[in-house]
């Protein structure tokens, strides 16, 4: 398994929350979990059948239960099983009463046949930036292969932390932990640009938006090209 994946034991996961959702998110990246990120996750939840990429704690779902009295599936998709039996649990625990099914999957694989066509929403969140490769690269893969899980009219949104160009800026706290995931492989994104990820979402869907908050793009598109 890639490092992007396997850093989520059960045990790194328990300090998930506290170390990236709260600490992280507060003062490295400056996008907040409870007054921006949750907010535009719960936003766009599918109506009746949701998929979450890159699961990690299950903090976004589980925190969104009451949301989601009408969704009557949820299907987690993850390369790393710990992440989605954790994830999988904890949604159970908040008591969300829909079907749960977990896929052990990898993003740059096309995604198997029986969830083509499936989802009105499909979210990515913090995914992009943990994927090996240049965005140019890596995002095409990754895009091409979950708009097919799409129904039409369907949304799929999600946000990255980028690494660098006129709108990002790095606090020294930023920097610091750029560098650390980087070299261990955690993160690879010091090159993505906010330029090279409007470019790749141009290029797949018809219908984009995006804005940055701190050092995090923030994006949702429908409408994928065909071709
Ligand atoms: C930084 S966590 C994001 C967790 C959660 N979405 C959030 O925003 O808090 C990244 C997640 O993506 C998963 N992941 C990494 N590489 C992957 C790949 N190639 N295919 C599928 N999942 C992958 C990891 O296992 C992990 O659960």
């Amino acid at each position: 398994m890639d490092p992007s994946a396997r850093v989520y034991s059960r045990f790194n996961l328990r300090l998930y929350d506290i170390l990236v959702l709260v600490v992280s998110n507060s003062w490295a990246w400056r996008c907040s979990t409870t007054s921006v990120l949750l907010p535009f996750f719960r936003k766009n939840l599918g109506t009746t059948a949701h998929m979450d990429v890159g699961v990690g704690s299950g903090y976004y779902l589980a925190k969104s239960a009451r949301a989601m009295v009408d969704t009557e599936s949820v299907t987690l998709l993850d390369l790393n099983q710990a992440a989605l039996n954790v994830a999988s649990a904890r949604i159970r625990q908040v008591g969300y009463q829909g079907t749960v099914d977990t896929v052990e999957h990898n993003v740059f694989r096309l995604l198997p046949d029986d969830l083509h066509g499936r989802f009105d929403a499909v979210s990515l969140m913090y995914v992009l930036h943990c994927l090996p490769g240049r965005m140019n690269e890596k995002g095409p893969k990754v895009f091409a292969n979950l708009s097919a899980a799409l129904k039409p009219d369907a949304v799929l949104y999600g946000s990255t932390i980028l690494g660098r160009g006129p709108e990002v800026s790095h606090n020294w706290f930023g920097k610091w932990l750029m560098g650390l995931y980087n070299r261990k492989g955690i993160f690879d994104n010091t090159e993505d640009t906010l330029d090279d990820l409007k470019q790749v979402l141009r290029v797949h869907f018809e219908d984009v938006d995006i804005k940055m908050v701190g050092v995090v793009a923030i994006f949702e598109v429908r409408r994928p090209r065909v071709g």
